[in-house]
């Protein structure tokens, strides 16, 4: 990883922040100073500011049941954000595993994994994301239909599909999608001439929601959850 990343990491301050430090000649790396921001040091070395020894806080892996009216960022000045509802020691490591809407609600996950939340929010690694949309008009069979064989969304060239579309009592359908586009679900139905009014996202993976958590609640992933969100 980057050095002002690690720094950033340990310490709670901001990139830019750690990279004045870094520039000062105030971080040592194995008892070296090291002066340039981009180094890439192994996360694992002996990296002291001021010869304080820092370590990197440990993988933190959260699900939060996100609730309607807050973003998917990190910090915002006007809007509130789901990290502002997470009260962790080291929340100032975590970010935020891919997009929700605004007015989208359910399962989003926190971690400080860069490479794990790469891996689930790339549209590449097709992990498939479930949700349950209510929707203006109930679903006809063909349109279910379209969905899983696949429509071209509105600016884009290549066709996306749904699996397991399900048409649901009360103008609901659940459904699963591989990218993760912008606004992909809504964009879909809108294809199929209908409207998303609510989302909600039930699952990422093989991991589910847990229904215990009410809006706005969170917890750490447990060690099988970690272990299987990828498959079997
Ligand atoms: N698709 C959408 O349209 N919105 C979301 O928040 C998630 C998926």
């Amino acid at each position: 990883m980057r050095l002002d990343q690690f720094i950033s990491q340990a310490t709670g301050l901001s990139r830019s922040e750690a990279q004045k430090l870094i520039r000062w000649g105030r971080v040592q790396v194995g008892g070296q100073p090291i002066n340039k921001p981009a180094t890439h040091i192994d996360p694992q070395a002996t990296v002291s500011l001021d010869d304080e020894s820092l370590t990197l806080p440990q993988a933190i892996y959260l699900m939060l049941h996100k609730p309607a009216g807050v973003i998917s960022a990190t910090e915002d000045a006007a809007q509130r954000t789901v990290l502002d509802l997470i009260k962790h020691p080291h929340r100032h490591t975590l970010h935020v595993v891919g997009r929700l809407d605004k007015d989208t609600t359910g399962l989003i996950l926190i971690t400080n994994d860069g490479d794990w939340s790469h891996r689930i929010s790339s549209p590449k690694h097709h992990v498939p994301k479930t949700y349950l949309a209510t929707l203006a008009e109930t679903l006809s069979p063909e349109a279910a239909q379209q969905l899983e064989q696949g429509v071209l969304l509105h600016g884009e060239t290549a066709v996306v599909s749904a699996s397991n579309v399900k048409i649901l009592p009360n103008q609901q359908v659940r459904l699963t999608i591989h990218e993760g586009k912008y606004h992909q679900v809504k964009r879909m139905l809108a294809a199929v001439g209908n409207h998303v009014v609510k989302l909600h996202r039930e699952q990422i993976g093989n991991l589910a929601l847990d229904a215990q958590l009410a809006a706005g609640e969170w917890r750490l992933l447990t060690e099988t959850e970690l272990a299987h969100i990828f498959g079997q």
